[in-house]
């Protein structure tokens, strides 16, 4: 049985490694995304993954463009809340636009897609939700009170919904990743980014492909016991 898995913020970064792992595990993967339609065209090129493009932060988006997939290619079985961004500036200089871009983006749309794919796990007796957090989240950064806010509120939000749904065979996790080699860490000043590697006992960057992996796991059947977790992946930055 093919298992039908949407990854949204899918065809770039850890978005897109994720989408590429569960679809060499098997699933029916569909990506979603919402400004470059460049590296969308070049990812579904490359992957045959098809990519659909809608603004996550968009309640009746969300519902009406899951609804078209459902119809398209059956119900969602496993859900991966990837999409977010970042707008770093210290807490006395963020300005409301920077705070509302990020708790929106990285933290509503997970109520968004949640919402318009629970009910159908729920009938159907199975489902699989996994938010990508982040290390941040758990210690909080200097320069993103807006982003680790969001992050903290997803732990929050996936336990609510584990034990909500625990019994209709529904899990909900969280991943959370340290600094992984993608284009949002690329942009963090040169001198800083210096100074979080020699945070990090690994002595590197992760690579998208550990966290792919990790996503696989979840979304599996060897995961049913798992629920209401976060499972950091950081290098050991940081121990929670
Ligand atoms: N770790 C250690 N030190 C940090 C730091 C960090 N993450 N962020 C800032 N600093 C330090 C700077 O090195 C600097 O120290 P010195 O004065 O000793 O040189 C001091 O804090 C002030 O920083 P800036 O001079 O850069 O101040 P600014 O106002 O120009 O910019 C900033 C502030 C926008 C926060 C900028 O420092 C920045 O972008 N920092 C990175 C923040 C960060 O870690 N973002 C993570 C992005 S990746 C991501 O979000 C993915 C994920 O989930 C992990």
């Amino acid at each position: 049985m093919t298992r039908i898995a949407l990854v949204t913020g899918g065809t770039r970064g850890i978005g897109a490694a994720i989408a590429k792992a569960l679809a060499d595990a098997g699933h029916q993967v569909i990506a979603t995304y919402q400004g470059n339609d460049e590296a969308a065209s070049a990812f579904s090129r490359d992957t045959g993954i098809p990519a659909r493009k809608w603004d996550v932060t968009d309640f009746d988006a969300c519902q009406s463009e899951v609804a078209a997939i459902e119809q398209e290619f059956g119900g969602i079985d496993v859900l991966v809340n990837n999409a977010g961004i970042t707008r770093d500036g210290m807490l006395h200089k963020m300005g409301i636009d920077d705070w509302e871009a990020v708790i929106q983006t990285n933290l509503t749309s997970a109520f968004n897609m949640t919402r318009a794919v629970i009910n159908g796990m729920r009938d159907r007796g199975f489902g699989r939700i996994i938010q990508i957090s982040s290390i941040n989240g758990q210690k909080g950064q200097m320069g993103q009170a807006n982003y680790a806010a969001a992050k903290a509120g997803l732990i929050g939000f996936t336990k609510s919904v584990a034990q909500e749904n625990a019994r209709k065979g529904v899990t909900a996790n969280v991943i959370a990743p340290g600094y992984v080699g993608t284009d949002m860490v690329a942009a963090v000043p040169e001198n800083v980014l210096e100074k979080i590697i020699g945070q990090i006992p690994v002595s590197r960057l992760g690579q998208v492909e550990e966290i792919g992996a990790a996503v696989v796991y979840l979304a599996g059947d060897a995961a049913g016991f798992v629920t209401g977790s976060t499972l950091s992946i950081n290098g050991g930055q940081y121990m929670s």
